[in-house]
C-alpha cells in the first residue's frame, strides 16, 4: 500500500537533527535529501560521505528506491556496515513507508 506523506512528516522529525528537505536545504550531518528517491547513493555534491559509502558507490552502487530505502531505514548499519549515519532505524514499517512518501513529495516523479 501507498504510504501517507502526512504521516511521513511527522516521521520526519526524526531525521530533521541530520537532513533537511526543501527549497532551502542544506547538508547538515546528513546530506540534502531532495531528490532522494530515485538517486543513486552517495551522490549529494559537496557532502563527505564516508569510506563505507564511497566504497559502495564505487563497486556500482544502486538507486534509492522504495525497497533499498525500506532496507536502510529498517536497521542502516546493517545495510550498509560503518556507514556513519548515527540512528537506529525505524521498527514500524508504516513508520517507513510514511516517510518514504514524504520523501517523494520532493523528489521528482
Ligand atoms: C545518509 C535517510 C536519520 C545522518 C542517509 C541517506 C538516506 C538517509 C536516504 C543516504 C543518502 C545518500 O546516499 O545520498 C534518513 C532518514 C532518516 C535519517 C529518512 C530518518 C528516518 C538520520 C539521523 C542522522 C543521519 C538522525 C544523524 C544522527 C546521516 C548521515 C548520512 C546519512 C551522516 C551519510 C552516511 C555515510 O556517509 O555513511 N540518510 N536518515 N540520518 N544520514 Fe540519514
Amino acid at each position: 500500500a501507498d504510504g501517507d506523506a502526512e504521516k511521513g512528516k511527522k516521521v520526519f522529525k526524526k531525521c530533521k537533527a541530520c537532513h533537511q528537505v526543501g527549497e532551502k536545504a542544506k547538508n547538515k550531518v546528513g546530506p540534502i535529501l531532495n531528490d532522494i528517491v530515485g538517486r543513486e547513493i552517495a551522490t549529494v555534491e559537496g557532502f563527505k560521505y564516508s569510506k563505507a559509502f564511497k566504497a559502495k558507490k564505487e563497486e556500482g552502487g544502486f538507486v534509492w528506491d522504495d525497497a533499498n530505502l525500506d532496507g536502510y531505514l529498517t536497521k542502516p548499519k546493517k545495510f550498509i556496515p560503518k556507514n556513519k549515519m548515527a540512528f537506529a532505524g525505524l521498527k514500524k514499517e508504516k513508520d517507513r513507508v510514511n516517510v518514504i512518501a514524504y520523501l517523494k513529495t520532493f523528489s521528482k516523479p
